[in-house]
């Protein structure tokens, strides 16, 4: 009796949290739009109809590395032979040539984990 009392209390306070982790998913969203622009717009166009340097990045968490069609990869990123996860993504940010030695992408080096996070959530939010 006293653990289901517990349960029922619980609830509001769950679904308070969810609603807070959404709202805090929001912000990170705009903040990693923002800080995308700075950082990676200029080479990566997140419009499917616009050509850029480098990859369209839309829907780029969970698709193999180098596949988007017709982009003319370097050959180390075409056959690297992994799927984009949000942790490739955070690593390839911080040392791109590191983890794909002869990409063709200049070192950017972002390392400042806060600012990865909110990229990657960003990236995330227009990956599905
Ligand atoms: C100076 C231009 C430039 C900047 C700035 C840049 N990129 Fe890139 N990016 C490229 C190029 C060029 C490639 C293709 C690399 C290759 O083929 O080896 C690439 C590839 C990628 C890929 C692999 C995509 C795929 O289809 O496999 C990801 C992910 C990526 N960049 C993310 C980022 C992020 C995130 C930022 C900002 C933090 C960023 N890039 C900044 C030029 C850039």
């Amino acid at each position: 009796m006293k653990a289901r009392q517990f349960a029922l209390a619980m609830i509001p306070t769950l679904f308070a949290a969810a609603a807070l982790a959404g709202e805090y998913d929001a912000i990170k969203i705009e903040a990693g739009a923002s800080l995308f622009d700075k950082e990676c717009h200029r080479c990566h166009s997140v419009d499917a109809d616009r050509a850029s340097y480098g990859p369209l990045l839309n829907g780029v968490i969970g698709r193999k590395a180098g596949s988007f069609e017709g982009y003319p990869y370097s050959d180390a990123l075409a056959n690297a032979g992994f799927t984009w996860t949000k942790g490739a993504i955070r690593a390839w940010m911080e040392d791109n040539d590191g983890l794909v030695p002869g990409t063709k992408m200049r070192h950017v080096g972002v390392t400042d984990p806060t600012v990865q996070d909110f990229i990657v959530t960003y990236l995330a939010s227009i990956s599905q």
